[in-house]
């Protein structure tokens, strides 16, 4: 018989009358636990060996178990600094105790708890007594730690149990494997048992050479435990950001690109956005302390102009308030990248205009909030618009459910809002899986006759602004806006988040 070097190594280790471990095959032939794992399980697929398999509890010390051993558990902290405050005597105010036994944030309720558990002594309107009779070093509690952390196996279970509970051991499950020689697995070796070369992987060289037919090639079991590798992954949300793009593009969408850093008269005079709106003050908007620009076509900025000062098509309006093309030229990260869609629909970008049209992006935008668990001072937008002859609210509402339906969100609302660039607009908002609570998706609408005139296009313009990490907490689960980046984001989640679809 002729069999690969680790297996016979593997073979020739074990016996027909003892249980060996991988770990001592492991030591006797020097190969890796992994190896002779795998090793193993092939033999016994060919009948050579047995392998048994044991499963074992056994407790480990958490971080704040390992570190209880070094300072103490807080209820004796608090013993100790009791007694030498003279609480065995007569009672001692509670922020004394607590103050000598420098204890502070959650270790104070763990210390009082348990104080009183292990009847170390009493709280009483706010005082605290030592019971004389108590023996804080009868704690069977810390010997436990104690052992655990000298490596010894704690004996009594309840201990482990209430130590499992207050978070300080952990109990893990261990497999052990071992193996023994079978009858053929003897016959074998009395019958003389050769090495053959083994190949992990057929090579273009094997095949050339035809080699290919002499060498044995390596089984994988790929049921065999492995330790899980973590390479390298793309982000959660560059994941979705990629299968939002993916999805657009199969509904019939071309990407928009743009500048982060663009002038107000993109990011906002074009959207009939009157220059005093609150939006527009320093307090929301990151001014940028670079030179204006002049690259404004000047058509353009007179008919934004005339649009803003006396409105626009038959009965527009306009504000009638001040109006400065300096202010128009003045540079800011984008607060939305509708200035993308103002470029293209205006022919700026190069784009065709005749309708129908459709054109997204996915990319960053820039507001001065309050950061919370729903909003971010950047997060990604996904903006996106439809030109055609004729539009309804329908087509705006069909075009999201079918997005949103993409990533398996199927219950999207809509609610009446405000915009001053839309008429009608609608927000959107959907349930978070997890909480359950409701909220904003997005922000959508038709464009008005005051944004579109001016731009030159002809038909209707229905368009949107999606918020990327919306759409990502709703797939995730997240419930959290940082827990998606940051420096909150789990790094655990981050290895093992799925975009749904
Ligand atoms: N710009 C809007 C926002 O940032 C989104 C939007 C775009 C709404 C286009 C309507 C039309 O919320």
């Amino acid at each position: 018989m002729r069999l690969p070097e680790r297996q016979l190594a593997v073979l020739e280790a074990a016996s027909a009358t003892d249980e060996r471990t991988i770990g001592d095959l492991a030591a006797e032939t020097g190969l890796k636990p992994e190896t002779v794992t795998g090793a193993a399980f092939e033999l016994r697929d060919e009948g050579l060996l047995e392998v048994t398999e044991t499963t074992r509890e056994h407790a480990e010390l958490t971080d704040e178990g390992a570190r209880y051993v070094d300072e103490g558990l807080p209820e004796r902290r608090l013993y100790r600094a009791g007694k030498e405050l003279g609480a065995a005597d007569a009672p001692v105010s509670m922020g004394e105790v607590i103050g000598a036994a420098d204890l502070d944030g959650p270790a104070v309720d763990i210390a009082l708890s348990n104080f009183a558990r292990k009847g170390l002594g009493s709280i009483d309107a706010g005082e605290l007594s030592i019971d004389p009779d108590a023996d804080p070093s009868d704690d069977p509690e810390m010997a436990t730690l104690e052992a655990l952390a000298a490596g010894t196996p704690p004996t009594a279970d309840d201990v482990v149990d209430r130590l499992d509970s207050r978070g300080l051991v952990r109990v893990v499950e261990s497999v052990t494997r071992a193996v023994t020689l079978t009858d053929a697995g003897v016959d074998a070796l009395m019958a003389g048992v050769e090495t053959a070369e083994t190949v992990a992987e057929l090579t273009p060289e094997l095949l050339a050479s035809g080699e290919w037919r002499d060498v044995e090639f390596a089984s994988y079991d790929v049921e065999a435990d492995a330790p899980p590798a973590t390479g390298g992954r793309t982000h959660v949300l560059r994941r979705t950001a990629d299968r939002v793009k993916d999805v657009l593009v199969g509904m019939g969408f071309q990407e928009m690109a743009g500048p982060h850093a663009d002038s107000d008269f993109w990011i906002n005079d074009c959207l009939f956005m009157p220059q005093d709106h609150p939006a527009r003050t320093h307090w929301d908007r990151f001014a940028l302390d670079v030179e204006p620009t002049d690259d404004i076509p000047e058509t353009l900025l007179s008919r934004v102009e005339r649009a803003h000062r006396e409105g626009w098509g038959d009965d527009g309006d306009g504000y009638h308030s001040p109006w400065s093309a300096d202010f128009a030229r003045e540079i800011a990260l984008r607060g939305h990248t509708t200035s993308l869609s103002m470029r293209y629909l205006s022919g700026h970008a190069g784009a065709p205009l005749d309708p129908p049209q459709r054109y997204f992006s996915v990319e960053k935008v820039y507001r001065n909030d309050t950061l919370d668990p729903t909003h971010l001072l950047e997060f990604f937008q996904i903006e996106g618009w439809v030109m055609a002859e004729d539009l309804s609210v329908r087509d705006l509402m069909g075009t999201f459910e079918e997005f949103y339906r993409q990533f398996g969100i199927t219950d999207i609302r809509f609610k009446p809002h405000y915009n001053p660039y839309t008429e009608p607009s609608f927000e959107l908002f959907g349930d978070h899986p997890e909480t359950g609570e409701e909220i904003e998706i997005g922000n959508s609408g038709i464009f008005r006759e005051e944004v579109t005139g001016p731009l030159g296009v002809d038909g209707d313009v229905m368009a949107w602004g999606l918020a990327l990490e919306r759409l990502a907490m709703l797939t995730t689960g997240a419930d959290d806006i940082r827990d998606l980046h940051g420096t909150l984001a789990d790094v655990e989640f981050l290895r093992t988040a799925e975009v749904s679809y």
